[in-house]
């Protein structure tokens, strides 16, 4: 059974359809990545799948469990079981980088403040931050704010992580320390994954599978061996970063 379920999702805002009929199932313990234009739906998608946004049509299942038609209130325990880390990973700027990592803690756990130091320890070791508690949000850089978000994420010990362009503004090095650490999330945690970015190289490192969302619909799903070698010619300029003719076509007012 596939632990992620989403059947024949749409959802439109106003005119703007922006989910079509998306189809997907996610496997338990696979890396999937996301890929698609700047507005194509990948955020709405990630919304959809822990309750945060509801389709207009279609179903979204999570272990077995159908979760778009639930209450807020029986919806907050599956939320647990998700870490998700934010397009705009947004820290709270007026608490510490331990109490940060310590929210979701104190706010769904009755866990002794003891345990819970030990924990924020733990998870700013596993991104390789460990003794920055005390710091603000503020006097980090924009690497080291994702890290912290994700140990945020990681502190319920979600079985799924949602990465909603974990690499986007980060250098080429620390864009890899991301990687790096979604790809041991997933062999120490057994996590799934699910990841979407822009970065090919990025997509290219986490993924068991790919897919591309495109005019509401998955226009490709394979493993990244296939999606290089897709012939679909909008993959395939996704893949090599080379606009078409019409993409190119918004530049003609300029020159
Ligand atoms: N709550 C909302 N209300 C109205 N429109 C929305 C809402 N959320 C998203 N949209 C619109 O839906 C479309 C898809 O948005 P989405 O954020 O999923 O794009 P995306 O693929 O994540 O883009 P990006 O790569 O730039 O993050 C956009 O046109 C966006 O303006
Ligand atoms: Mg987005």
């Amino acid at each position: 059974m596939a632990l992620i379920e989403l059947k024949n999702l749409h959802k439109r805002f106003g005119r703007l359809v922006v989910l079509d009929g998306v189809d997907l199932s996610i496997e338990a313990g696979q890396s999937l990545v996301i890929l698609g234009a700047s507005g194509s739906g990948k955020s709405v998608m990630l919304k959809h799948i822990v309750g945060l946004l509801r389709p207009d049509e279609g179903e979204v299942w999570f272990s077995g469990i159908r979760i778009d038609t639930l209450p807020e209130r029986q919806l907050m325990p599956i939320r647990q079981r998700f870490g998700f880390l934010f397009q705009m990973g947004a820290l709270f700027d007026s608490l510490t980088v331990a109490e940060n990592i310590a929210f979701p803690l104190i706010e769904h756990t009755h866990k002794s403040a003891s345990e819970i130091r030990q924990i924020v320890a733990e998870r700013l070791r596993m991104i390789g931050l460990p003794g920055i508690g005390q710091k603000m949000p503020a006097d980090l850089s924009g690497g080291q704010r994702k890290r912290v978000a994700l140990a945020r994420a990681i502190a319920l010990e979600p079985e799924v992580i949602l990465y909603d362009e974990p690499t986007t503004g980060l250098d080429p090095i620390r864009s890899d320390v991301i990687n790096e650490l979604i790809l041991r999330l997933k062999r120490q945690l057994k996590i799934t994954s699910i990841v979407v970015t822009h970065d090919m190289q990025s997509a290219f490192k986490v993924a068991d599978r790919i897919v591309m969302l495109a005019d509401g619909k998955l226009i490709a799903d394979g493993t990244p061996q296939q999606i290089r070698q897709s012939d679909n010619p909008a993959v395939q300029r996704f893949v090599t970063g080379e606009a078409s003719p019409e993409e190119l076509s918004v530049l003609r007012d300029i020159d």
